[in-house]
């Protein structure tokens, strides 16, 4: 079954959500070990998404809405007022953790104006309001993910085989995943889906997370290297391709894992569909095109040392973007909960963001 990557834990079995803690897989310990951690501090919190204990579009998203809840929890002796400020500037240290996940800025957003909307209440109502927003975001995302599963399952036949990209399954999510999704339901549904998993350089989601993920819910995964996906199409073993988003323009433009966007030019040269699944937490309807989102920049050390050893000389020049885009051309569909949207994705969009 899938796993849970990230929970609050409430102190006591009182019903209230306040005192609380994080309780997440330290995604970097995969796939030697799996290892949980706990905390309540925004510090932790802002170095556990940076350094990505805690990754994956949705999944940063449901992390900052805790962050924000973890921050202000134990300030003794505040007016609501001054809770509303603190919440704020919590929200502010987490949303300069990582800039191209967009559920990141709206599950802040949400908060901000949980904070702003909750002004009459008492200090711990307040409290224990931004707590439930927090445990919401968890829940839509659940739920989201559920549905994304059905929808995409209903693409995929018995035998059938996909590609996926970075991870875009449990541990980037509340539970289910999105690009893995339909793996989990069409499983439930009684169907053999098999999936190749890119290794995904450089810090390896691939093969740390997917692989990890899929072989302790008893999914048939064979792991390739990046470079092998051309061949392994060319070789008609793919039926299909589906992976994650984290954020996609209102053009149906869709940023994903670095990588993704080559992959997406082999399976048009091989004529396979390839479709991007994503709740609508990680459409962004302000972008016109996938050219405004931005893109993290990651530090040389994960491609010069990222496995432990040194693989490139010390002082080398690296330039590492952590996602790129992949144009809507390429893209077949775009699963989302409320359906499959078609090009022309700047209309079917429109109105499955509702
Ligand atoms: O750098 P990461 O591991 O956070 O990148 C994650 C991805 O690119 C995922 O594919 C994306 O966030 C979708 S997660 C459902």
């Amino acid at each position: 079954m899938p796993v849970r990557p990230i929970e609050w834990i409430p102190e006591d079995s009182s019903g209230k959500l306040i005192p609380g803690h994080i309780r997440m897989i330290d995604q970097t310990s995969l796939p030697e070990g799996l290892k949980h951690i706990e905390m309540d501090n925004l510090d932790e919190i802002c170095e556990a998404i940076r350094m990505l204990r805690v990754r994956g579009a949705p999944a940063i998203g449901i992390a900052a809405g805790m962050g924000v809840v973890a921050a202000i929890q134990n300030l003794p002796d505040r007016t609501t007022e001054q809770l509303i400020v603190e919440a704020g500037r919590a929200a502010d240290r987490l949303a300069l953790t990582r800039p191209t996940a967009v559920n990141l800025f709206k599950a802040l957003d949400r908060m901000k104006a949980t904070a702003a909307a909750g002004a009459s209440l008492a200090p711990d109502a307040l409290k224990e309001r931004l707590a439930s927003e927090a445990m919401l975001i968890l829940e839509e995302d659940r739920e989201m993910c559920r549905r994304i599963g059905s929808h995409g399952a209903s693409l995929l036949a018995d035998g059938q085989t996909i590609l996926t990209h970075c991870n875009a399954g449990s541990l980037a999510t509340s539970e289910y995943g999105t690009a893995l999704a339909p793996i989990y339901t069409a499983a439930e549904q009684g169907k053999r889906v098999h999936v190749y998993a890119d290794e995904t350089r450089p810090l390896l989601q691939g093969s740390r997370l997917t692989a990890w993920e899929l072989m302790q819910a008893g999914i048939d995964v064979t792991l390739i290297c990046d470079n092998m996906a051309a061949q392994v199409m060319k070789e008609g073993r793919i039926d299909a391709v589906f992976v994650g988003a984290d954020r996609i323009a209102a053009n149906g433009d869709s940023a994903n894992k670095i990588g993704t966007y080559g992959v997406a030019l082999l399976a048009r040269a091989h004529n396979i569909p390839f479709y991007v699944l994503a709740p609508t937490s990680t459409f962004d309807m302000t972008l016109k095109s996938g050219s405004e989102i931005p893109i993290e920049q990651r530090g040389p050390e994960e491609i010069i040392c990222g496995m432990g050893r040194q693989t490139a000389p010390t002082g080398v020049r690296v330039y590492s973007p952590a996602f790129d885009v992949t144009p809507a051309s390429l893209i077949a569909g775009i699963i989302c909960e409320n359906g499959i949207a078609r090009p022309d994705f700047g209309t079917s969009l429109r109105l499955m963001h509702k």
